[in-house]
């Protein structure tokens, strides 16, 4: 970076002027790669506090943590390139503590008035010459040239499609994992949970300590992934993009069933898949609450009546509570639905990040790692960041959407069809392809003379859908 970057000028002309939706752990990132950078920006954050989903009863409703929520990417790999964790930590810390992280990360870098808190954005408009109109809660609107979308994708509950048969009559209780906040509510109960995601697992194994009964059920199977192998957090296993993916595949899978034998063993659904075609399930505890019967596995809920869960198998239960386990749905709420939206939480963007006919509209954090999701959405602000101050040229229009296309035909080859599997990519592979992309859009920078994108005119569209 330049002194003239610094003070908001590039090299060749003025710098856009850019918008960041949310200060959750990827619009913090993004901000301080646009600080450090002096690319002009106002960070808008609806809750009082940075951190989003890590924020436990956050102040904007939109937070799935529950009380015992620890992260199950482990610290290294999920902690900041340039700001690690503290050495205190333990491998997996608990909510708290990845919340105090976010804090000062932001004072570390000091950008914290940056960003205006208590202040949603209410609707994100685009003119027919790119300029952003941003409204904001209460009514004001400002003008941007860039925005960034960093909303979070975990906050909006996705209940079973359709509804199952009985869901309105059933006399119990019935929640989303995403308004669980700890087992009291299980105390003495006969529970319900359903889903094989990570949220369904930390569920049933909570309830399963106070319960009655915990049933866990599930449409299909998943590898469950432990915490540790070799005495090491998994994910510190060493993974070589450069290695073909299916050599990595057999290695894994090989490893997980010399640890705990198939998941059928245990009595739950047997994976239609090999490791790494749907999102991992981690989960340290759950096998073991299986095999102590503290936990009871089911086949998918067929229907409810006001006091018994019916399963596909034709077997019921009583039960008391159900837990909805069953994901979220990735919602922009501040763009019109026909201009930008995620059906089926299904978008396509360039290396998820890039509008294919939108210049400038930036989606940060929008993604599903086997991984954490922190390092990308660094690794995605810093490119964002490049490309603001001219230092990044996207590939030409019919490249970039070869290039979404060849992804997506390569996700929909590669994992079971769900709606959770719309945006997957692996940690390590996607920093690699990111930085060669990165390269490569520097060399055409050069070429291009370092001009800042102009991103305010009609045709700086890339090509009209
Ligand atoms: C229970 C649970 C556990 C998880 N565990 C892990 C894990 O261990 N490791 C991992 O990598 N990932 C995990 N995830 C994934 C999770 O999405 C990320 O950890 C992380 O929260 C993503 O950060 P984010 O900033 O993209 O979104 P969020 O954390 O959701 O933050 C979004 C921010 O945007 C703000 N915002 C939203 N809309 C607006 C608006 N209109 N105007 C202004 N501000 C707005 C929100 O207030 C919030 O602060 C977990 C998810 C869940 C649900
Ligand atoms: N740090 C942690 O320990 C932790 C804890 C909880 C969550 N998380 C993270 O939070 C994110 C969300 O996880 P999640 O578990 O809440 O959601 P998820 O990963 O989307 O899993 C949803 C589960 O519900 C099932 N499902 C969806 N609709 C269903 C229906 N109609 N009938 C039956 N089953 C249905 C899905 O099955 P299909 O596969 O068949 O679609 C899947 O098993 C993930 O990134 C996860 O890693 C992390």
């Amino acid at each position: 970076m330049d002194e003239q970057a610094l003070n908001g000028h590039a090299r060749g002309g003025r710098l856009p002027r850019a918008c960041i939706i949310g200060a959750g752990s990827s619009g913090i990132t993004a901000a301080k790669a646009l600080h450090e950078r002096g690319i002009p920006f106002d960070c808008f954050e609806k809750s009082d506090r940075v951190g989003g989903n890590w924020v436990f009863a956050n102040k904007n409703g939109m937070s799935a943590a529950y009380r015992d929520l620890f992260i199950n990417t482990s610290r290294p790999r999920m902690e900041y390139a340039d700001f690690p964790m503290p050495e205190s930590y333990p491998d997996f810390p608990h909510h708290t503590q990845i919340a105090a992280y976010f804090e000062d990360y932001v004072d570390h870098f000091g950008f914290r008035e940056r960003i205006t808190f208590e202040t949603g954005v209410e609707h994100a408009a685009r003119g027919e010459d790119g300029l952003w109109t941003i409204t904001l809660e209460g009514g004001e609107t400002r003008e941007y040239e860039a925005l960034l979308v960093a909303n979070g994708h975990h906050w909006n509950p996705r209940w079973p499609e359709p509804p199952f048969p009985g869901m309105d009559t059933f006399a119990g209780e019935q929640l989303h994992a995403h308004s669980y906040i700890d087992n009291s509510i299980f105390a003495g109960k006969r529970v319900v949970v359903l889903g094989m995601g990570n949220s369904a697992m930390d569920i049933a194994v909570e309830a399963s300590y106070v319960a009655e009964r915990t049933c866990l059920a599930a449409r299909q199977g998943v590898w469950i992934v432990p915490k540790y192998v070799f005495g090491k957090p998994v994910d510190q296993l060493r993974n070589d993009p450069r290695v073909p993916f299916k050599v990595r595949q057999r290695f894994i899978q090989g490893l997980i069933r010399s640890y705990a034998g198939p998941p059928e063993r245990y009595g739950l659904p047997k994976p239609n898949h090999r490791f790494g075609e749907a999102h991992p399930t981690i989960s340290g505890r759950i096998l073991d609450r299986i095999q102590h019967g503290t936990i009871t596995p089911k086949p998918n809920i067929e229907s409810l009546d006001s006091s018994q869960v019916r399963f596909v198998d034709g077997s019921s239960v009583e039960a008391d509570v159900i837990v909805y386990c069953t994901g979220y749905k990735i919602t922009f709420p501040f763009f019109d639905e026909d201009f930008i939206s995620a059906p089926d939480n299904h978008i396509e963007l360039f290396r998820r990040v890039l509008h294919p006919d939108i210049a400038n509209v930036f989606f940060i954090g929008l993604l599903q790692p086997l991984g954490a999701i922190m390092p990308i959405a660094e690794a995605q602000g810093a490119w964002i960041g490049d490309y603001l101050l001219g230092e990044y040229v996207p590939p030409p229009p019919d490249q970039l959407r070869a290039d979404i296309a060849a992804d997506q035909a390569a996700m929909r080859r590669r994992y079971v069809a769900s709606k959770r599997h719309t945006i997957q990519v692996d940690f390590d592979d996607y920093l690699h392809e990111l930085a060669a992309e990165r390269r490569a859009g520097a060399e055409r920078a050069r070429a291009n003379g370092y001009r800042p994108p102009a991103l305010c005119r009609p045709s700086a569209a890339t090509t009209a859908s």
